[in-house]
């Protein structure tokens, strides 16, 4: 999907040969209802039959109107032009316009639109619009290509909104897309692939381990994971380099089990096809690094993904193993469904060669914070203020919120084992903060944040399908830090 934005009058936009025209109209319209153009007139007549009114979704749908060469126009109302109220009165429109081969757009805002409402309508278009369609036979692609803004006012604060869009927009389709493949359709050789095509169309760097590196490398708990799948494990290594190379790299390492069958600790049936979602958090990072291939911001960052299956079989990890991480401490396995640790702590250990500034972790990891926070906000674990701020900032501004939970040592007593350093379960109470006590073991060298996105990548039921989250947190997180170190980079040249 495209975007696109331009400095024009609604007097010139009715002129345009589009698909369909989306007029947004806002509650403070006086000085518009005055003007002489066919649609005020349209709107005039709408509000005083009662056919329109000024709260958000409100719609007129028309269709080939005098002096209007688009012929699907729809005029909705904004109300005050909030991001929500934009968000519902885009959906509306949509609602109207699905039906119909749309695909060239426009999109004309009568007033000055800001940069954040800009971006919220372009990405609830594109999500409104998405629809999976890789696996099925008979599937439409999507029709909308083009959209087009307009407006009476363009500044570069806009310009740079669209632009931040599209990426955005590019980046949560790409995770969309291998979240919601079926995990035959979505291996860690595949996801692998994908990290190089994405790696290439950007020119940045992309390696992918095997097992017989990974092996050399000494990442016990990783490998015990993927001991009883018969897809080869894949550790990914992504390098974004938008800053000169002494800057320390934000490092994202994504949890990337292609399949969750719990192992030999198995799931029970129901809904255990969800399980394929479990790599959400890899599809978060390989959406991430889209977007950063797009925008070229002024940073580094490295993106690590573990990717396996985790599955039952006879040379599978059993309950009470004991294996030795890559950092040297020794786990006892106590249960094979809690993988998702398991792969991540060797990925964390992995991470210290790069000397980051900060590492964020991000993974569906317990149904516990499904149960704790829903699928509203993500889970937030870090004990660096700082960094536990900025990234919760970057949720509020990109409206994909996460909220902080604790980390007190002594949510990590239920952990101790009598066979090994450390055991990878703790009781069933607290279970979010358990898992996350465990990964804090791997993430002492460095300021570590983890994001439990088990409630929040994807939706069940009627609605099943990947969100795309948190692809938007994180990319507002790297932008904020890469505006902040062009700040302190012209601070410095002032000198
Ligand atoms: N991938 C699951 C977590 C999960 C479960 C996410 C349900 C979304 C919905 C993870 O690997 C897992 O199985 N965790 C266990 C941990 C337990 C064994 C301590 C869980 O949450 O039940
Ligand atoms: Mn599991
Ligand atoms: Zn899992």
């Amino acid at each position: 999907m495209n975007f696109e934005i331009q400095k024009r009058a609604l007097s010139t936009v009715i002129r345009d040969d589009l698909d369909a025209l989306v007029v947004l109209w806002p509650t403070q319209d006086a000085e518009l209802l005055a003007s002489k153009d066919p649609i005020a007139a349209l709107v005039k007549s709408a509000l005083q039959h009662g056919d329109f009114e000024h709260k958000a979704g409100s719609a007129l749908t028309l269709y080939a109107q005098a002096g209007v060469k688009t012929r699907h126009l729809v005029i909705v109302s904004v109300a005050d032009g909030s991001p929500s109220q934009v968000r519902t009165a885009v959906n509306a429109a949509w609602s109207v316009l699905k039906s119909v081969k749309v695909k060239r757009m426009g999109v004309h805002a009568p007033f000055d639109l800001t940069a954040k409402t800009l971006q919220v309508a372009a990405s609830t278009l594109a999500q409104a619009s998405y629809s999976y369609t890789t696996t099925l036979s008979q599937a439409k692609p999507r029709s909308l290509k083009w959209v087009v803004f307009s407006t009476p006012q363009v500044l570069a604060e806009q310009r740079a909104a669209v632009a931040h869009a599209q990426a955005l927009v590019s980046g949560i389709e790409v995770a969309k897309e291998w979240a919601n493949r079926p995990a035959n359709h979505a291996t860690p050789a595949m996801l692998a692939d994908a990290a190089k095509s994405i790696a290439k169309g950007a020119s940045f760097k992309c390696e992918v381990l095997g097992p017989k590196e990974v092996s050399k490398l000494g990442m016990g708990a990783f490998l015990a994971v993927a001991r009883g799948s018969v897809e080869p494990l894949r550790f990914i290594v992504m390098r974004y380099n938008g800053a000169s190379s002494t800057q320390a790299p934000v490092v994202l390492v994504g949890k990337g089990i292609t399949f969750d069958t719990g192992g030999i600790s198995m799931k029970p049936a129901p809904e255990m096809d969800e399980m394929k979602f479990d790599m959400c958090g890899a599809a978060s990072v390989l959406g991430v690094f889209k977007a950063l291939g797009e925008l070229k911001p002024n940073i580094n960052v490295v993106g690590l993904i573990p990717a396996t299956e985790n599955m039952p079989d006879g040379s599978a990890v059993k309950p009470g193993d004991v294996v030795t991480s890559m950092s040297g401490q020794t786990i006892e396995i106590l249960n094979t469904d809690a993988e998702g640790r398991l792969v991540l702590c060797d990925a964390l250990t992995y991470a210290e060669r790069f000397k980051p500034r900060a590492v964020i972790d991000i993974a569906t990891l317990t149904g516990a914070c499904v149960i704790a926070l829903g699928g509203v906000r993500s889970g937030l674990f870090t004990a660096d203020n700082a960094l536990a701020e900025m990234i919760h900032l970057a949720g509020e501004s990109s409206g994909d919120t996460c909220w902080r939970m604790p980390l007190d040592d002594d949510y990590a007593e239920g952990l101790k084992s009598r066979f090994a350093d450390v055991a990878n379960v703790a009781g069933r109470q607290a279970g979010a903060v358990t898992a996350a006590k465990f990964l804090q073991r791997f993430a002492s060298n460095y300021p570590w944040a983890h994001l439990d996105i088990a409630g929040t990548a994807w939706r069940s039921g009627a609605a099943k399908g990947a969100t795309g989250r948190p692809v938007s947190l994180l990319l507002s997180y790297l932008l904020i830090q890469a505006e902040q170190k062009t700040l302190k980079l012209a601070a410095s040249h002032r000198k």
